[in-house]
């Protein structure tokens, strides 16, 4: 075997490893040394796989978000409250909107606003004004209450 063909089984970056299978292939150079050489690579695939699953798992596991048999009065109301109320409550109704009660509510949502400025969409003024966007996963519970046709439940 032609010493080329060992340097680069030790490389683990997948470039430079592609690079030298087709350097393989080219000089012809596959051969029965290639089998000696397989195990380590296909331990190292595997390895690999494993750490990238073991992160879709955290990621998937940090993400746990509640989406499903939202209720307003237990999840969405206090959403609302705690991020709305101060300026869109009755007694502040900024720019004329009032939040405060379902059917007031729901107004905003037919309209599709409320979901476009909580998700600060091209058109609509950001929410919650002057704060930081709310967190994703409150953001999907609105959005899947509204998908659940936004009842008052
Ligand atoms: C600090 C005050 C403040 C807070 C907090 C706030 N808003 Fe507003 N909001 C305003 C003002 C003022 C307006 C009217 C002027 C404008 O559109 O920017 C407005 C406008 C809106 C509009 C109409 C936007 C449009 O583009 O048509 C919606 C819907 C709305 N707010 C929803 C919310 C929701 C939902 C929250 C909570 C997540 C929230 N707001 C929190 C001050 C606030």
């Amino acid at each position: 075997m032609h010493y080329l063909c060992a340097i680069p089984f030790y490389i683990g970056r997948s470039p430079q490893l592609t690079r030298y299978i087709h350097f393989l292939f080219h000089h012809k150079c596959i051969s029965i040394h290639m089998r000696q050489h397989l195990f380590p690579i296909l331990f190292s695939l595997i390895l690999l796989a494993g750490c990238v699953y073991d992160n879709e798992e955290e990621l998937l596991a940090s993400g746990d978000c509640n989406t499903a048999n939202l209720s307003y009065a237990k999840d969405i109301l206090p959403i609302i409250e705690t991020n709305c109320y101060r300026c869109h409550d009755a007694a502040n109704n900024f720019g004329d909107i009032t939040l405060e009660g379902y059917d007031n509510l729901r107004k905003w949502v037919d309209s599709g606003e409320l979901l476009g400025a909580i998700k600060r969409e091209p058109g609509f003024s950001p929410m919650p004004q002057g704060a930081s966007k709310l967190g994703d996963c409150l953001i999907e519970q609105i959005e899947s209450w509204i998908n659940q046709g936004a009842l008052d439940n």
